[in-house]
């Protein structure tokens, strides 16, 4: 009889368990035809990648006006938990209080402006100490204490509270506002993409491991690997290439998100049923928008927040997420082997592409990038992100 502990790795996803409109689609995935490549003309010039103006434009008009992810849910499971976050510009303090709400706000002390969380790791705290002169507040922004308190003539504690940012928990991810006194668009996360999470499981599963990537290319160039199968069989020739299909996937817009969902090499239609691990046979891909990758593997999910901090810089926060905390050493030499060959993956072959690519387009090889129709979902992408920068 197996164990709960041995069942746990046996807990997988499966067809039946996904939402009725990430079934219908697996339905609709053709069995593989060798040498279909759609033919497409599409390219965008090197200032889409390089240019002051470009960069400026998504700052403003995307990253400082909608929602971004910050993190996951998992990384704050239990009240008392705190993380602090500095990969876009502010330094933004997440807290989950005794009410489970996770709340956001600049990690500043009101007092002088210290920080009070150091950023890292997530940590648990009761209430959140400034190391400065030891100002208090509680996890939801109160300011409860003040050291010699009545050395400050006239002090309303009411309006010393951490100043507090718009912030939602959806699907699985925390979603902030960076925009202070100005509640951004929260729709177009909780329609179907909130659905399809939910139905992968992203709310609750367990933060097996986080890495960050300093990378030293433009934020698009980070993300164009994970909208295309095109290098697959090329970058990653000696790691996954063997497990995947040289052939476009389906992909479906879900408002700004994309939603691709492919065929592994071994994918037939009349195999997806019947219990068996649904991403043995197919792989989920999402771009949430604008920077939240989501793809799935057999026994865990990839989840990637790519930061811009400049036109040549990005953070990339990434957590492998699992059904369960590892509880036996079959569980455990399985998510340690994935989680090493995934970091080497997206890390030295990814990343590495990345920066490779945004040296080359420093250096003018050509006068723009061109696309093909294995990569069309990037200048689907792209026109998405015209629409919200005005270059539409
Ligand atoms: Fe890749």
């Amino acid at each position: 009889m197996p164990t709960a502990a041995a069942a746990r790795i046996q807990d997988v996803p499966t067809i039946e368990s996904l939402s009725a409109d990430q079934i219908a689609t697996i339905k609709a995935i053709p069995p593989h035809v060798d040498d279909e490549v759609r033919a497409i003309s599409d390219s965008r010039p090197l200032s889409f990648f390089l240019g002051e103006d470009q960069f400026a434009l998504e700052q403003e008009r995307v990253f400082r006006r909608l929602p971004v992810p910050m993190a996951l849910s998992a990384l704050l499971p239990n009240p008392g938990d705190v993380l602090a976050v500095d990969s876009y510009g502010p330094d933004v303090l997440l807290t989950r209080a005794k009410d489970g709400v996770v709340r956001a706000f600049l990690n500043a002390c009101t007092h002088k402006g210290a920080s009070l969380v150091e950023t890292g790791e997530p940590g648990r705290a009761p209430r959140l100490v400034c190391p400065y002169h030891a100002w208090t507040f509680s996890l939801e922004g109160q300011l409860i204490g003040v050291p010699r308190q009545e050395g400050f003539a006239g002090l309303c504690r009411e309006e010393r509270n951490l100043a507090e940012l718009p912030c939602r928990e959806i699907g699985g991810v925390i979603w902030v506002g960076l925009t202070r006194d100005s509640e951004p668009d929260f729709s177009d996360i909780e329609g179907q993409l909130m659905i399809d999470f939910e139905a992968l499981r992203i709310p609750e599963m367990h933060a097996y491991g986080r890495r960050r990537f300093e990378l030293k290319a433009n934020w698009k160039l980070v993300l164009e690997p994970f909208l295309e199968p095109y290098h697959v069989k090329r970058l990653h020739a000696n790691s996954v290439a063997p497990l995947f299909a040289d052939v476009a996937g389906l992909s479906h817009r879900l408002g700004r998100n994309i939603r691709q969902i492919s065929g592994k090499v071994q994918f037939s239609p009349d195999k997806v049923g019947g219990g068996e691990n649904i991403h043995k046979s197919i792989t989920h891909a999402y771009t949430a928008f604008p920077n939240l990758v989501v793809v799935t593997s057999p026994y865990y999910i990839s989840m990637m927040i790519l930061a811009p901090q400049a036109i040549d810089r990005t953070i990339v926060d990434y957590v492998m997420l699992t059904r369960g905390a590892p509880d036996n050493p079959k569980a455990e030499e399985l998510f340690a082997k994935s989680y090493a060959m995934i970091l080497d993956v997206f890390g030295n072959e990814d990343f590495k592409a990345a920066e490779k690519c945004h040296r080359g387009l420093v250096q003018g090889a050509m006068p723009d990038v061109i696309y093909c129709g294995l990569e069309e979902m990037i200048p689907l992408y792209y026109s998405i992100l015209d629409a919200e920068t005005g270059a539409a």
